[in-house]
């Protein structure tokens, strides 16, 4: 059953301009919240991935002499459009994601940010002319974009992790091909539709929906024609893909898991630190490589914190997204939810202790409620694997030295948490955290203007910023020479 404005959707895949509408072979898109179908889409194969590919070939010598001005304009269309429609992506994000509705909403905006600053960004591609090692002799460097680009997109931000690849991609004169995941590809649909609105050219963006994740993965990781691969995903697919891209030796992009630390010191303002918790942990119903993943808390405020937290979690109204005053929805299947199941159960009888939540809510299927264990030690499967799900583990400790191996002690490095007044320690920890991001008294880090990534096993390059256009750009030296007479 639909209850969505659906006038932005289509049939399928959008490849050089025209939508995918192949009904021999289709695939269901299914609503969290109630796992009822919401869409049945022509489902892309090998050989449709190969022309969106031909496409964005075809599209690109024309794309990259664009004026940077015009691609810029393009993109600021495309941005206007993505705003003024941004009810409508917002219901069609909720219906097939599960977030609250408001929480979509600030999804869509988000991912038009990033339209918005790129487009800005596509006119600032800047080189450099550097003096030469001898008289006749100057050096140039230009910038350009890398080619055509591919992407693999995941479902726990279906609109926002879209537009962070492609905008920057499309600044910088580059073609773009994106697998949208298979139970979120309605946003992926609407961006497309928008996109053809905005004018942008057939061939430069292109969308494949398929729930063929393998063989569309083959082709945009193994075709030798694309320059670039750029993922957000999980860290073992990240390595699946990475060396599939090592054989046509193509720059990536790889945004994989988390396990963040969310530290509070005893000088912190714990009013402040328990909000953070709550936007950290429990964005997306704490479906996000960024939340706080294990929650480190000073023994001297430990069990004043854990009271605090508990109330504000009990305050949090689950349910299905389109409702009013929801603050967490479902787990996107139910196989999200019994991996959560999964850790808490083990936590517990390994030795935490459940000071709510627990298990699954009596909403449906996918709904889990909130949770925060106490007694949780490091090494218990609940702190050491990405959770995904709205669990809040305490971890005790005592100095600033044993947060510090604590937070470190894991293969990943996305995001980390401090919170505390202390300036000295402020600079202290954030410089002897292994993570590419560190909130400071600060429980929201992700926007447009930042460079957003992760080191470790977390990934590598950065989105967002002007490093994130960095990242779709080749830097060309150009030798002058024979420059005296
Ligand atoms: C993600 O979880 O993959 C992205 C989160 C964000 O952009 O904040």
């Amino acid at each position: 059953m639909v209850n969505f404005d659906t006038s932005l959707l289509n049939s399928g895949s959008y490849i050089n301009g025209c939508w995918l509408n192949n009904t021999a072979n289709t695939f269901s898109v299914l609503n969290p919240a109630n796992n009822q179908e919401i869409a049945t889409l022509a489902n892309a194969s090998t050989e449709d991935t190969v022309k969106a590919v031909d496409a964005a070939s075809e599209a690109l010598p024309k794309w990259r002499c664009v004026p940077a001005k015009e691609r810029s304009r393009l993109l600021r269309r495309w941005f206007d459009l993505v705003m003024e429609n941004k009810e409508k992506l917002a219901e069609i994000l909720t219906a097939e994601q599960g977030k609250p509705l408001a929480e979509a909403q600030g999804e869509v905006i988000y991912g038009a940010n990033y339209i918005e600053w790129f487009a800005e960004e596509a006119k600032r591609v800047y080189g450099d002319t550097i003096p030469g090692p001898s008289v006749d002799k100057r050096i140039v460097v230009i910038k350009q974009g890398v080619g055509i680009v591919s992407a693999i997109t995941p479902w726990n931000f279906p609109s926002s992790m879209i537009t962070r690849k492609a905008a920057p991609a499309m600044a910088a004169g580059c073609t773009f091909i994106v697998k949208a995941a298979a139970e979120t590809p309605l946003s992926a649909i609407a961006l497309a539709e928008l996109a053809h609105q905005a004018g942008i050219p057939k061939g430069v963006f292109n969308v494949i929906v398929s729930n063929r994740a393998k063989e569309v993965g083959y082709v945009l990781t193994g075709d030798p024609r694309i320059a670039k691969f750029s993922f957000t995903g999980s860290t073992p697919v990240g390595k699946i893909l990475l060396e599939q891209c090592a054989h046509t030796v193509k720059k990536t992009t790889m945004e994989l898991g988390g396990n963040a630390p969310f530290i509070i010191f005893e000088d912190a303002d714990l009013d402040e630190a328990v909000k953070g918790v709550m936007l950290s942990k429990f964005r997306n119903a704490g479906q996000t490589c960024v939340c706080s993943n294990r929650i480190l808390v000073q023994s001297g405020i430990y069990e004043e914190f854990s009271k605090r937290l508990v109330r504000a979690v009990e305050e949090l109204k689950i349910g299905e997204g389109t409702k009013e005053g929801i603050d967490i929805g479902p787990l996107i299947h139910s196989g999200a939810v019994s991996s959560v199941e999964t850790l808490v159960d083990k936590a517990v009888s390994d030795g935490a202790k459940l000071l709510t939540g627990g298990k699954k809510a009596s909403l449906g299927e996918n709904f889990y409620q909130p949770t925060v264990l106490s007694n949780v030690s490091p090494n218990m499967s609940v702190a050491v694997n990405e959770i995904f799900g709205p669990v809040a583990p305490l971890i005790e400790f005592e100095t600033e030295e044993q947060a510090i191996d604590i937070a470190n002690n894991t293969e990943f490095g996305l995001a980390s948490y401090i919170y505390t007044r202390d300036i000295g320690r402020v600079w202290r920890v954030s410089e002897l955290l292994e993570y590419g991001m560190v909130g400071i008294n600060e429980g929201i880090i992700s926007n447009e203007m930042a460079p957003f990534g992760g080191v470790k096993q977390s990934g590598m390059g950065r989105e967002g910023s002007k490093y994130g256009l960095e990242d779709y750009l080749e830097v060309k030296y150009l030798c002058m020479g024979g420059l005296c007479s």
